[in-house]
């Protein structure tokens, strides 16, 4: 007697990760979200009976990419500021005159909360059949009590409408807001004493983050935001070291940060101190590449330091718009010297640990959530050549398929020869 499951992945070429080493002919069984068992096609055909089966013959099977660090939900859009740097204007010069974040707060307060849900939605949906299967989300463009609860709750709004897992994040210290330029201490304590305890209250968000760097958040006010987030129940995360060396790791240490994000100018001693606490150094090389700048996070010298890194985005609306944790991959191996097998662990496994869910998804292994991509290419040196391009995909969310791009192309056909009758 075969036992019935809701999917049987037959046959795969290659799986990552959790079996690096060279396997033929593997099969996965999936039911109830899960991976139930994986093993030799010919002895699972004989166990498992699929009411869905996908042939994976001579193609890759990759665990869901797990987007661990983004900014998808904000209002309005800012593309002059793109096309002025293009033309030779710094980030900072911008963010100095009022752009950048600040804007995208003035824009975000003026949309409510059914626009905020209703922009989001689409890009979402992109990355999400692009094979990100796990996506945090943080708020940070409200900047006051009310709009940084409305982008929260948009935030939970997207994860009740998603088969996806969102992970929500407080970031009420992106930036000190126009009205509090005057008075930085006050709202740090508005941050500490009002939002932080009201979002814990409601259970909005998972995680706190701040933006530490020179001209937003020094140490010494990234450690008080991030302990009074620990006070109530959230888990600290850190933008470090990202435009300079602000000591934004050594924070990261010293509060047990799940992850430090950015570390485009991380230290010696900084790396030290990320591997002393066991913190994720989370790498957006995606923003390196959009902000035009040559420094990339060194991914070498902190995986050679014995560091278990992830990949993430940082999709947001100013310094990187890209949604594709491929297109990331990528970047990862073409400019900070991953191997296409480290850059795939990075963007799957690295994205778990860097939102403690290491034994819940990042993996194909018996146990995990059925998260899985099965792509139409022999192995992840073939996908990785074709970072920028719409790679044939399956992509698996609990179990449940819920992008196939065979079929959305076989869609599109039937459009352009109807048109063309
Ligand atoms: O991660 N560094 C701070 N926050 C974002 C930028 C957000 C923005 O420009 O709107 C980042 O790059
Ligand atoms: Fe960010």
């Amino acid at each position: 007697m075969k036992t019935c499951v809701d999917l049987l992945i037959e046959n795969v070429g290659r799986l990552l990760p959790g079996h690096e080493e060279a396997l033929m002919g593997v099969s996965v069984a999936v039911d109830a979200g899960q991976i139930q068992a994986i093993g030799p096609a010919e002895k699972l055909a004989g166990l498992f009976d699929g009411s869905q089966t996908l042939d994976g013959t001579g193609k890759l099977l990759t665990a869901g990419f797990v987007d661990s660090h983004t900014h998808l939900v904000f209002g309005g859009e800012r593309s002059g500021e793109f096309v002025q740097r293009c033309a030779g204007a710094d980030y900072e010069h911008i963010a100095s005159k009022g752009g950048g974040i600040r804007a995208s707060v003035r824009m975000t307060r003026a949309a409510d909360l059914q626009q905020l849900v209703d922009s989001a939605r689409p890009r979402l949906q992109r990355m999400m059949e692009s094979g990100s299967t796990t996506i945090e989300i943080k708020s940070g463009y409200g900047l006051d009590l009310e709009n940084e609860l409305k982008m929260l709750r948009a935030i939970r709004q997207l994860s009740e409408e998603f088969p996806i897992e969102i992970v929500a994040t407080f970031m009420g210290a992106h930036e000190i807001p126009d009205e509090w330029r005057q008075d930085r201490a006050e709202y740090i304590r508005i941050i500490c004493q009002q939002m932080i305890p009201q979002v814990a209250r409601e259970g909005l968000a998972e995680f706190c983050d701040v933006f530490c760097e020179r001209g937003v958040f020094d140490t010494q006010e990234s450690i008080q935001i991030l302990q009074a987030g620990l006070e109530n129940g959230l888990k600290p995360k850190i933008h470090a070291d990202e435009l300079a060396a602000s000591g934004g790791s050594l924070v990261a240490a010293q509060v047990g940060a799940i992850s430090a994000d950015h570390l485009m100018e991380v230290t010696t001693e900084g790396i030290e101190a990320l591997k002393s606490a066991g913190v994720v150094p989370t790498l957006l090389p995606g923003t390196t590449f959009y902000l035009r700048k040559s420094g990339y996070a060194p991914a070498r010298s902190l995986i050679d330091a014995g560091l278990e890194i992830a990949i993430a985005t940082d999709r947001n609306p100013g310094s990187c718009t890209i949604e594709s944790m491929l297109f990331i991959a990528g970047l990862s191996v073409m400019h900070m010297g991953l191997t296409p097998t480290e850059a795939i662990i990075a963007a799957t496994r690295g994205g778990s640990h860097a939102l403690g869910r290491g034994p819940l998804c990042g993996t194909i292994e018996a146990g995990k959530r059925a998260d899985l991509i099965l792509w139409d290419v022999p192995d992840e040196e073939v996908l990785i050549h074709e970072f920028a391009n719409q790679v044939p995909r399956i992509v698996c969310a609990a179990g449940r398929i819920v992008f196939d791009s065979h079929i959305a192309s076989i869609e599109r056909s039937d459009l352009t020869s109807d048109q063309g009758v």
